[in-house]
Formats: structure tokens, C-alpha cells, sequence
């Protein structure tokens, strides 16, 4: 295999781990903490969780480890979308469990969770290894989906367990996968097993974060490429000054990626999907704002600019949220195949206009056509409208033109508009980890396994205090009950760890909207360039705008 000249500098890379945990394995042990109690729903969470509700938070400090050379076979899975750093989980697991003892095993279960219930797996050695340190994918085993969470699966698992004799298993995932984790942990208590289970916080959509869990690993890689990305569109478009440049960022219902990156990028326009839904603002509201911009650095003769969508941002308009839950009412079942017969466009849309209510069609109209038939035509198989598919970059860069028409002849408006569209998403899963992701997750990994010699289950690793230098990282492991309240998912009221959407009141939020409104007029680009692996600590080492301000 040909490998790139970084790829293989960045094998010699020696992550960086907590201070604490500097001291060898055999000199690392546990302080205890207090009870923990989970963030809301406590009785109902205890009592849906008897064998590991309410365990103690622990941290690591130098001392005598007991358990270090317990011999030990553990398993490791890789959950959800890719995110930089996954495989400096798994590179600092392996190290901390080798150098604790060299007959420990590490197994790597293939392609997500559904590895572990069919039995598909590797078993790591050096090589295997090294060839993945520092670097971004998660090809070394693969990732998957499948969500392991009904009893038949826990039972699977629990044999397959006991035939590798594995005595914990690692599931690095984000909130989905860690309240999976947390059911299976308590399940394979409550069945006497000996399996403890391990989470680890990955996600580059930065919404698996909490009063305990700072950022979740991925977050700080993906926002630099897209950061990057988006001020070289910056720098382009105040070269060129002709091009508004819509650009619509991944991150799934949050929109803590579209924020990082107007924190570090400062464009003319992010839209929050959470104020968008807190405001209950109208697509026409939003063109407006928008188009405010557009007019405004115009008569400046600024007839260029950048603005910020974040993936999930339609999903909190009120009005086009009614409008999706129509359309899935109107194809549900059978209605969806008598519309899918009729020939042509000028009929599917007869259809639609007879079965929506006055008002969704109102919104309906508006739509640019390609966004209306996208909303007809590509469904999930459940026949629901895939809202992550609509290219909402497109639907608003539409509607301010629209927008824009209408100033134009009122007279307000002078200028030129002419816009271009982006998606960035894939760009910045497989990056080459930021070396503080790539320290980060070999920290989150190595106590992985600190935490599995201690004996803890239904744990998420932690490392905290992660603003300041890795030295006074904080490492430990927190109960994953903790972060869980009960939630009403698929019409059924559910334990799951609270998503974490951008906070209104927040630090991050605060700095940008005491910010944004001259951004919208000037020309204020920041162009952070490419993540940087080598050179000053304050190049290479920073972290992101979001957790600075968060830890201000
Ligand atoms: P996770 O929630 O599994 O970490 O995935 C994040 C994400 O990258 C989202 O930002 C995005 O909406 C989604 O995955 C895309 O999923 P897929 O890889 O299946 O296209």
C-alpha cells in the first residue's frame, strides 16, 4: 500500500495523555467521587437500572494499581459515522492494555454493532496497529448502524462474550450508542456475566456533551477542515466579489458545527437552528434576514458573501416541520402508490395541492420546484421525507432571490446576485485527527482500559478539563445513568442520554450573536487555513472556539 509522506510522519506521533495517567500503569489508581444520580427522571432511571445506577464518578491519580496485571480479553466496537480520532481509541486501548499485561487481548469486532452479534472479528497485534496511529477512518475494523438493543441481541452477545472469554467490551459511539451501552451493561450485570461495558464519546455533530462529557471526539478535526474550507471560500469570494456562497454544514439536528465555524471563520450569515425554533421563524423570515445582508453590503458594493446553513435547520421551522408531517400523512401507506402512478409532475402536484391543508400549501408554494419534488420523491423506506436530504443550502439561496426580486422592483434593492452552493460533511469525518483529537482519543482510550482493570461497567470514559494543555487534562470515568432522562422515542418513553443542542443562553452563542450583525455589513473573514500537525503549540495544540468560550 502507497502511503502519503504525512500518513507516515504521523505514524511516529506520540500522543499526548492526561498527567496523570503519565505515570505507567501500574501507578495509576483510583479516587473516588460522589453518588451519581441521572440528570432528570431519577426513579424511574433507577429503577430501570438497579445493578448500575448511582455508581460513584472516579478520576485517576498516581498510586498503586492492584489490578494491573489482571489478565484480560476485551472487545472493541466502533458505532455510528466516522469521526477523526476513532482509531487512536482503539491505538491507546490496546497500548494501556499491553503494557498492563502483554497477554491481554484486544479484539476488534467488524462493521459496527452487529460485529459483536455475528461474531465477526480481529484480533489486534503491533502491526496491525501501527499501521493506523494517528490517523483519520474508522477502516480499521468499520463502523455500522445497527443498534443493539433488544434482549435476543444481549443474550447473542453475552455468548459470544463468553466465547472469547472477553471480560469487557469498548463501544465507541455517540448518544445512541452510549444509552446502548448503558442497557447493556446493566443487562450483562443483572445476568451475572462479568462482561463490563465501556463508552467512549465520538461524534463530530458535537451533541454528546454535558455537565461531565466536555466535547465529544471528532468535533474539534471536522469543524478545522470545514473552518478551513469555508475561509478559503471566504478569501475566494472577497477576491473574486462576485459570488454568495451558500454552504450548508453537517451535524445532524445541532448546529454546534455551523457555529464553531462561524466562530472561526466570522461570514456574513449562520443560521442557529436552535434560535430559528426558539424565535418559531418562518422560511420567509429567514430569506428575509438573509436578504437584509445581501441589501445591506450591496449598497456598500459588496455584491459577494458567505453564508452558514446547518443540516438540520428546516426541521425547526414550525410551518415546514407541519408541512413534512402532511406530506407523510398524504403518502402514508397505499396513497403513496396512487400517487406514484400518475405520469407527470403537473398531476402528482394537483394531487398534493387536493390533499394538503390552505396553510402547508401556502408553504409548499413558495419551495423552489426541485426542493418540491425532492420532497415527493426521495423517502425513506418507511415512506417518510428524508429531511437530511433536502439541500437546504438551495432552498434558502431561492428564496432570497425571490426575496431580492421583489426589493429590486420596490427599488430598495441595487445590486447583483449570484449564488453558489456547497455541502460539507463527508469532507471532515476521515480527516487526519487534530493533534488534539489524536491526543484526546488515545487519552480516552488508554483509560478505557484503566477503567476496565478497576472493574467499572456502564462507564463513558472521560477526560476533562480539556481547554488547557493535555498535561492538566483531568481522566476518569463517569456512570452513564447519569447523563440519561427519559424521553418519548417511536410513541414509547425511553432512558436515553440527553442530546445536547447549542444553548441560547451559552457562552458560544452569546459571542456570536453580540457579533453577528456586523459581520452581516462588513467584510470581517477569518481564514484559519489547514489544520496544522507540526510547529507552535498555539498553532498546532489549540483547541476549539466553543469549548475556550465554554471554559472561559
Ligand atoms: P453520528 O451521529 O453517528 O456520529 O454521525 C454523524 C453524521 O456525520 C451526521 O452529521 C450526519 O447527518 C450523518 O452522520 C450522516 O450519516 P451517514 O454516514 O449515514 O450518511
Amino acid at each position: 500500500m502507497t502511503t502519503s509522506p504525512l500518513q507516515k510522519a504521523r505514524y511516529e506521533y506520540e500522543p499526548k495523555l492526561p498527567g496523570m495517567l503519565r505515570h505507567g500503569v501500574s501507578q495509576i489508581t483510583v479516587k473516588e467521587g460522589e453518588p451519581t444520580s441521572s440528570v432528570a427522571d431519577q426513579e424511574t432511571i433507577k429503577a430501570l437500572f438497579p445493578n448500575t445506577y448511582g455508581k460513584k464518578e472516579i478520576t485517576f491519580e498516581k498510586g498503586e494499581n492492584k489490578a494491573a496485571d489482571k489478565k484480560l480479553t476485551v472487545g472493541v466496537i466502533l458505532s455510528g459515522g466516522q469521526a477523526p480520532g476513532g482509531h487512536n481509541v482503539i491505538s491507546g486501548l490496546y497500548d494501556a492494555l499491553k503494557a498492563a499485561n502483554p497477554e491481554n487481548t484486544l479484539i476488534g469486532f467488524k462493521n459496527g454493532p452487529s460485529g459483536l452479534i455475528e461474531d465477526d472479528f480481529v484480533v489486534f497485534d503491533d502491526p496491525f496497529i501501527d499501521a493506523y496511529r494517528n490517523t483519520g477512518g474508522f477502516d480499521i475494523i468499520g463502523s455500522g448502524r445497527t443498534k443493539l438493543e433488544t434482549e435476543e441481541q444481549f443474550e447473542i452477545a453475552a455468548d459470544v462474550a463468553k466465547k472469547h472469554g472477553i471480560d469487557a467490551i469498548v463501544i465507541i459511539g455517540g448518544d445512541d450508542s452510549n444509552t446502548n451501552a448503558a442497557v447493556l451493561a446493566e443487562y450483562f450485570a443483572a445476568h451475572n456475566t462479568g462482561v463490563q461495558v465501556i463508552g467512549a464519546p465520538k461524534t463530530i455533530d458535537g451533541d454528546l456533551k454535558n455537565d461531565d462529557i466536555e466535547t465529544s471526539f471528532g468535533f474539534d478535526t471536522a469543524t478545522k477542515t470545514y473552518s478551513e474550507l469555508i475561509g478559503n471560500i471566504e478569501r475566494d469570494a472577497n477576491s473574486a466579489k462576485k459570488y454568495w456562497h451558500f454552504i450548508k454544514v453537517m451535524g445532524r439536528s445541532a448546529s454546534h458545527v455551523a457555529l464553531e465555524c462561524a466562530l472561526e471563520t466570522q461570514p456574513n450569515i449562520c443560521l442557529i437552528s436552535e434560535e430559528v425554533a426558539d424565535k418559531k421563524m418562518s422560511l420567509s423570515e429567514i430569506a428575509n434576514y438573509i436578504a437584509d445582508s445581501v441589501e445591506k453590503r450591496a449598497a456598500n458594493g459588496d455584491n459577494f458573501g458567505v453564508a452558514i446553513i446547518p443540516e438540520g435547520v428546516v426541521e425547526f421551522v414550525p410551518e415546514f416541520s407541519k408541512l413534512i408531517a402532511e406530506i407523510n400523512e398524504l403518502l402514508a401507506g397505499e396513497k403513496a402508490e396512487a400517487f406514484n402512478a400518475l405520469p407527470t409532475w403537473e398531476e402528482k402536484y394537483a394531487f398534493i395541492e387536493n390533499g394538503l391543508t390552505p396553510e402547508s400549501m401556502e408553504v409548499f408554494k413558495i419551495l423552489p420546484t426541485g426542493i418540491q419534488q425532492q420532497l415527493f420523491l426521495e423517502r425513506d423506506p418507511h415512506g417518510n421525507v428524508q429531511v437530511s436530504l433536502i439541500e437546504s443550502e438551495k432552498l434558502f439561496s431561492a428564496l432570497v432571490a425571490d426575496e431580492l426580486a421583489k426589493r429590486k422592483k420596490a427599488g430598495t434593492y441595487k445590486g447583483k446576485f449570484s449564488p453558489l452552493h456547497h455541502f460539507f460533511g463527508y469532507e471532515g469525518r476521515c480527516a487526519f485527527p487534530s493533534n488534539f483529537d489524536a491526543d484526546y482519543c488515545y487519552s480516552l482510550g488508554y483509560n478505557a482500559a484503566l477503567l476496565i482493570q478497576n472493574g467499572f461497567t456502564g462507564y463513558l470514559s472521560k477526560i476533562s478539563n480539556l481547554s488547557k494543555p493535555a498535561e492538566e487534562w483531568v481522566a476518569g470515568g463517569m456512570p452513564i445513568t447519569k447523563m440519561m432522562n427519559i424521553e418519548r422515542r417511536h410513541g414509547e418513553d425511553k432512558p436515553v442520554i440527553r442530546k445536547a443542542l447549542v444553548d441560547l443562553e451559552g457562552k458560544p452563542f452569546k459571542f456570536f450573536e453580540g457579533n453577528r450583525d456586523n459581520w452581516a455589513v462588513e467584510t470581517a473573514y477569518v481564514y484559519p487555513g489547514a489544520i496544522q500537525y507540526y510547529g507552535p503549540s498555539d498553532v498546532c495544540d489549540i483547541t476549539t472556539k466553543t469549548l475556550a468560550l465554554e471554559q472561559e
